[in-house]
């Protein structure tokens, strides 16, 4: 499974480059807007700064709601660097912007997914990823990771090569459950990938075993 990091905070992507397992970025209007990034050259160039930090792929989310200008802001994010892909809301006119990136070779990621229909559609207009918010789902009450499993039955029975990225991780068990399910990526905040480091039992362990080795060799 792969390991996208959930935010547009540099210091955050750097850390998570750092360890070594990070695998993607993904961002959003919420997250640009909460490191302060405003007005289009900035963000334009915030995109590409992610891009320089990571070495894999890189949500940056159109915000035109029309066919038209979703496809004349996908281009322009296209253009900026081989890492960035284009994410598209699920709605009709992203349905066919979707298409229209995939008919032109440009990767795509349906975003605020929530009902097994809606990534069906993702799939068939040729989406790059697929992402499922599972945390938000949760939220209402609803059990966000048996859209994942539905999800997942979908797209093996008929082969599609979009790929599950479960969006709105929120705890290490989201990320444990949605590699059970056989999700091929999760994207989810700093913390949730931090967090699946720690065990009692391996600090004590540590602790031990370094204590041993003092008394012998001090
Ligand atoms: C997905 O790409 C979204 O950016 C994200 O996962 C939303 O998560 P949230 O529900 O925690 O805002």
């Amino acid at each position: 499974m792969k390991f996208f990091i959930d935010t547009a905070n540099l210091d955050q992507i750097a850390e998570a480059q750092q360890l070594g397992v990070l695998d993607g970025v993904t961002t959003n209007p919420s997250l640009m807007a909460k490191e302060g990034i405003t007005g289009k050259e900035n963000i334009l160039k915030h995109y590409v700064d992610i891009c320089n930090i990571v070495e894999g792929d890189v949500s940056a989310e159109v915000v035109a709601t029309e066919f038209d200008g979703m496809v004349k802001e996908g281009e322009e994010l296209a253009k900026l660097h081989e890492q960035i892909v284009v994410k598209v809301p699920m709605i009709k006119d992203g349905v066919k912007a979707l298409k229209y990136f995939s008919d032109n070779g440009i990767r795509t990621n349906c975003t605020l997914v929530f009902s097994a229909g809606q990534a069906l559609l993702a799939a068939k207009a040729g989406a790059t990823y697929v992402s499922p918010f599972l945390g938000r789902l949760d939220d209402i009450s609803t059990d966000g990771l048996n859209l994942i499993a539905e999800i997942r039955q979908i797209y093996d029975n008929y082969a599609f090569e979009t790929q599950i990225l479960a969006a709105s991780i929120r705890h290490t068990m989201h990320v444990i459950d949605c590699a059970k399910l056989g999700s091929d990526v999760m994207t989810g905040p700093l913390s949730s990938i931090t967090g699946l480091l720690k065990h009692p039992l391996t600090d004590i362990g540590l602790e031990k075993f370094l204590a041993d080795y003092r008394k012998g060799n001090s």
